[in-house]
C-alpha cells in the first residue's frame, strides 16, 4: 500500500472543506501519532489521510452530499485484536460495490486513493473489539459540482443494539409502495445503489420502534418480502435456502447473503434467488437479516407471527457468515 502522502493526485485536492478549517499540514497526521485506542471514532478524509481530531469539521455547507443526499457509502465489520491488529470484512468486495455505486451515480471513484486511506485507518484504529468502516462520496461542492470529490470515511465501535439482535429480533412488515418488479430497466431509479440518501431506511427503524419491535422488514405492494431497510433477507425450507432476486426489485446485492451462500454451497446446501410471499415466510423453517455489521439476526417474529427458530441452524449461518463454518 502506497503512504498516505501519495493520494495527493491533483484532482484530489484540495478535497472538502479541510483546507479551510485547518492547515493541511496539521491535517494529515503520522500513524503512529494517533493514540486511537483512545478515541471512539476516527474520521478520515480522501487526499488529506486521517484526522487529528475526530470532531473537527470536514464538509463544507454546500457539499451536495448533505444538501441531495448526491451521494454513496459503503460498510463493513473491522475487528481488532488485544494487541491493536485491525482486519477488515470482505474489504475489497466492499470497495468494489462501492466504486459501483459512485458509477451509477456518475461520480469520479480513485481505486487506488480509496485502498491507501482505508490501509491508514485501518492501522490507527487499535480500539479492541468490533467496529464499523464506513466509507462515503459524494459530488463535492454545489458551486464545483465533482471537481473535486468529498471522500470521508469512518471507524466506530458497532452499536449495542446490532450485537443485541444477533441474539433474535422481532420485525414488523412495512409497504415500500412499488411492485417487486419496479426496478426492471429503469436505471435512472438507481436500484441496488447504496446511496446516501436512506432517509427513508432510517424512517423505516423509527416506524418499527414505534410499533415496539427490533426491525423492519419491506414489502412489494404486490405482496413480496424485498429486504430489510439495512439487512437482506434469508430464509430457509428444509436443508434449501433463498432470499430475495436483485433483478427488477432494487434491492441491495448484500455482500453478507453472497458470503453465506458460498459457503453453504460449499457445503452442499441448495441456494437460490426467488420472490417469497409474507404468509409463505411465515411458513418458513427460519428467517434471518443479514448484513456486515450485525451479520445474523433471526427472525423471532414478524408481525403477529412467531417463526420457526432453530438455535443451531442460526449457528450455522454464523459460520458461513463469519467463513467459520
Ligand atoms: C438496504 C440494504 N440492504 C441490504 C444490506 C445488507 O448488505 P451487506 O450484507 O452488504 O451489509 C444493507 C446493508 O448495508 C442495506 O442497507
Amino acid at each position: 500500500m502506497p503512504p498516505s502522502s501519495a493520494l495527493n493526485a491533483q484532482e484530489l485536492q484540495p478535497t472538502s472543506c479541510v483546507d479551510a478549517v485547518v492547515p493541511s499540514s496539521r491535517t494529515i497526521r503520522a500513524v503512529e501519532a494517533v493514540a486511537a485506542s483512545e478515541i471512539s471514532q476516527l474520521v478520515a478524509v480522501l487526499g488529506h489521510g486521517v484526522i487529528d481530531d475526530p470532531d473537527r469539521p470536514v464538509l463544507c455547507a454546500d457539499d451536495l452530499g448533505l444538501t441531495r443526499g448526491d451521494g454513496c457509502f459503503d460498510a463493513t465489520r473491522v475487528v481488532t485484536d488485544t494487541d491493536g491488529t485491525s482486519r477488515i470484512d470482505h474489504l475489497e468486495t466492499h470497495l468494489d460495490r462501492f466504486a459501483r455505486s459512485a458509477a451509477g451515480l456518475e461520480i469520479p471513484f480513485h481505486s487506488e486513493a480509496w485502498r491507501s486511506l482505508v490501509a491508514d485507518a485501518a492501522a490507527a484504529w487499535t480500539r479492541p473489539g468490533e467496529a464499523v468502516l464506513r466509507v462515503m462520496l459524494t459530488r463535492g461542492r454545489e458551486a464545483t459540482p465533482g471537481d473535486p470529490v468529498t471522500g470521508l470515511l469512518t471507524i466506530a465501535p458497532i452499536h449495542e443494539s446490532a450485537l443485541a439482535g444477533r441474539a433474535g429480533i422481532s420485525v414488523t412488515t412495512l409497504d415500500r409502495g412499488h411492485a417487486a418488479d419496479m426496478f426492471t430497466e429503469v436505471s435512472w431509479l438507481l436500484g441496488g445503489i447504496k446511496t446516501l440518501s436512506y432517509a427513508i431506511n432510517v424512517a423505516a427503524g423509527r416506524e418499527a420502534r414505534r410499533r415496539g419491535v427490533d426491525d423492519a422488514l419491506f414489502v412489494s405492494s404486490d405482496g413480496f418480502a424485498l429486504e430489510g431497510p439495512r439487512a437482506s433477507l434469508l430464509w430457509r425450507f428444509g436443508d434449501r435456502l433463498a432470499t430475495t432476486p436483485i433483478d427488477g426489485t432494487g434491492i441491495l446485492a448484500s455482500i453478507t447473503q453472497a458470503v453465506v451462500f458460498e459457503h453453504a454451497a460449499a457445503e452442499g446446501v441448495s441456494v437460490s434467488y426467488e420472490l417469497i410471499t409474507v404468509d409463505d415466510l411465515t411458513g418458513s423453517d427460519g428467517a434471518w437479516l443479514l448484513s456486515s455489521g450485525r451479520l445474523v439476526a433471526p427472525i423471532l417474529q414478524l408481525d403477529d407471527v412467531q417463526l420457526a427458530s432453530d438455535p443451531a441452524f442460526t449457528e450455522r449461518v454464523w459460520g458461513w457468515a463469519t467463513g467459520h463454518s
